[in-house]
């Protein structure tokens, strides 16, 4: 599949290695320096482009920029987005990773959405990108689980199988108002890692039982 990235950072590098190695085509996008994300899509063997190249290419378009750069980027590409799915990562934490911007009466992925009315947004905050760059993603001898919501069921059917292609479970949770719960589950997991001295390795599972 053509997967345009938007932001080349610690998970949007994470994401395309791991991309590329299951054979999809990747274009990086979103720099505030062009020559460094020539280098960085050089070195994974993708290609970069302008936001406008990254959106034209991708039928998945991976939204990995912090949630205070994505209304400038989804802005920028706004009348290129119609009928694309947007895979949207963003956490909407505070800067210092002490907690959350925005949450529970609202989310990232519902004002994300709002910003790219005509794109078909799917929230799936994958794994840390420590998992997705060292050799194994797997957390206590499995996959990590990844909540993921959207409004249109086929383009969150999409997103599960690029999230599976990346080595994590899928855990298909609802509409994209869902979000506001799956942000701060994630700010858990943040929290835990960065806060608590758990490390990267972590990961929300989901148990159920009949
Ligand atoms: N890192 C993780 O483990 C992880 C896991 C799950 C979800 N997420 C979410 O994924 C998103 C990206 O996280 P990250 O860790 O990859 O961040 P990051 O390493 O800081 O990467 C951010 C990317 O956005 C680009 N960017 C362009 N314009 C920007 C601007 N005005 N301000 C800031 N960045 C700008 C940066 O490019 P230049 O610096 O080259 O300009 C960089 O490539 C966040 O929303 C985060 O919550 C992260």
């Amino acid at each position: 599949m053509d997967i345009g990235i938007i932001g080349a950072g610690n998970l949007g590098t994470g994401l395309a290695k791991r991309l590329l190695a299951t054979g999809h085509d990747v274009v990086l996008s979103y720099s505030r320096d062009m020559s460094k994300l020539e280098e960085t899509a050089r070195v994974l063997g993708a290609r970069a482009g302008t936001l406008i190249d990254a959106v034209s290419f991708g039928e998945v378009i991976v939204l990995a920029t912090p949630y205070t750069a994505s209304a400038d980027a989804l802005k920028q590409v706004g009348n290129y987005l119609h009928g694309k799915i947007i895979w949207d990562c963003t956490n909407p934490l505070k800067p210092d990773l002490s907690g959350l911007l925005i949450g529970t009466n609202t989310s990232a992925g519902e004002e994300n959405a709002a910003l790219a009315p005509s794109a078909h947004v799917v929230k799936a905050i994958p794994p840390f990108a420590e998992l997705l760059h060292s050799a194994s993603i797997d957390v206590g001898g499995g996959q990590p689980d990844v909540f993921l919501c959207g409004d249109d069921e086929s383009s969150c059917q999409i997103v599960s199988t690029l999230v599976k292609d990346i080595g994590a479970e899928p855990i298909v949770v609802g509409k994209l108002v869902f979000s506001r719960y799956v942000e701060p589950a994630n700010m858990l997991s943040v929290a835990l890692a960065y806060g608590n001295g758990f490390g990267p390795r972590v990961a929300l599972s989901l148990r159920r039982g009949s």
